[in-house]
């Protein structure tokens, strides 16, 4: 099954060009399902009716569904946040607490586990999801590196308790500090679902992610960012949507100066995306309900099919050369001083900017050490020595 991730800065068009490319890709004959798993669910709004939990079929081959997000959060959750309440609320520390309690980016993680429910139908061809906005997306895509990191201190603290957790343990009241296990199991299970979604998500084989994006220059460069950010969690774009483009008849009169404008900020699209770019009008409208959202998926794609995988290009790459074993991962715009490397054992850990990632690496590279990581037009190389 095909999975589209779409998404973009809020406000940009991700719902409408989602939808669209849900009801272009039935058009070519797939089998689709549209999912929002934005917690500002809009399938709705975009087609003019009713979309709920439960899936509706919206359109021939079209089914869609608004997942519930807090409702997916299962008792393996409450369990979890139950026993971090106890542990926690004695504690002084409200900020700890609080940042445990909400981990951001579980809700979105947890949504799109239907993801895995609409394979498991076996009727659907293609999956397209309405994604939140970029920010709470590149959380969700950290979330399995922070919890496994949370998780290993966790069963680390368990397995050292009785020396090293002492002192502490005694200081917050006995007992304290170890969890049930009930609750060590509760963990492994949202663990397991998690890194179950994350297999999907990082299946460049299956799964790419379409940036929507509009010819205006802060959607531009925050979006730049993101681009780099999918790729260095590997996710693989295949396409960015440019959308509300002005058209021709724009170039003369009242909006010719944004007319004029928009002019370099597309080039600036074209220079800061090495991906495929579809482009779909500024509309006279809103593309409200399914015949105005189909017109919009034709004026994109044209003839081509909105399913189709537009680039191979995979974002991060181990290859072989002069026997020395190289990782490469796409970190457009990345200056070299914002670029981390540091091998750690069987994982690599690449912080670019702000974000950081855990990246396993195979067995013929692990534990080796790194020779040299250099940035070399907008690729991270990282060589391992011989
Ligand atoms: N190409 C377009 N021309 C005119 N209106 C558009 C276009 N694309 C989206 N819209 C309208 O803009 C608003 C925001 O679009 P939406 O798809 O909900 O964005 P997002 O999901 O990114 O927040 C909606 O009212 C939508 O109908
Ligand atoms: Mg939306």
């Amino acid at each position: 099954m095909r999975v589209l991730l779409f998404t973009g800065k809020g406000g940009v068009g991700k719902t409408s060009l989602a939808v669209a490319t849900a009801l272009g890709a039935a058009a070519h004959g797939h089998r689709v399902f549209v999912l929002s798993t934005d917690s500002a669910h809009s399938l709705g709004d975009a087609l003019a009716r009713d979309v709920g939990p439960t899936p509706v079929e919206v359109a021939p081959r079209v089914l869609a569904q608004e997942v519930a997000a807090l409702a997916e959060l299962d008792r393996s959750w409450s369990e979890i946040q139950e026993w971090l309440h106890g542990l926690l609320s004695s504690d002084t520390d409200e900020m700890v607490a609080e940042e445990l309690l909400v981990f951001p980016g579980l809700e979105e993680l947890v949504a799109l586990r239907a993801v895995r429910e609409v394979e498991a139908r076996g009727d659907i061809d293609v999956c397209v999801v309405d994604c939140a906005p970029t920010g709470s997306t590149l959380r969700m895509l950290r979330l399995p590196d922070v919890l496994r990191l949370f998780m290993e201190n966790f069963f680390d603290m368990k397995r050292r308790a009785v020396n090293a957790m002492r002192p502490v343990a005694q200081k917050l009241g006995a007992g304290r500090l170890f969890a049930p296990d009930s609750v060590f199991e509760a963990f492994e299970r949202l663990y397991a679902e998690i890194e179950d979604v994350r297999e999907i998500l990082l299946d460049t084989g299956r799964t790419s992610a379409r940036l929507v994006v509009n010819p205006a220059r802060v959607v531009v460069d925050e979006t730049r960012r993101s681009f780099a950010y999918l790729s260095l969690y590997g996710v693989a774009t295949d396409a960015v949507l440019v959308n509300r483009v002005l058209p021709a008849e724009a170039s003369t009169g009242y909006f010719a100066r944004w007319a004029e404008r928009e002019k370099s900020e597309l080039a600036a699209i074209e220079e800061s995306f090495p991906v495929p770019r579809f482009q779909a009008p500024l509309l006279a409208q809103e593309p409200i309900g399914v015949e105005a959202l189909r017109r919009l998926a034709d004026a994109v794609y044209g003839d081509r099919d909105p399913a189709e995988r537009f680039t191979d290009a995979r974002p991060i790459r181990l290859e072989k050369r002069d026997g020395r074993t190289r990782l490469e991962i796409d970190v457009p715009h990345a200056m070299q001083d914002e670029v981390e490397v540091l091998a750690h054992g069987e994982e690599l850990l690449v912080r670019v900017r702000d974000a950081q990632r855990r990246i396993s690496l195979p067995a013929s590279v692990a534990g080796r050490s790194i020779e040299s990581a250099k940035l070399d037009e907008g690729v991270l190389v990282v060589t391992f020595a011989a």
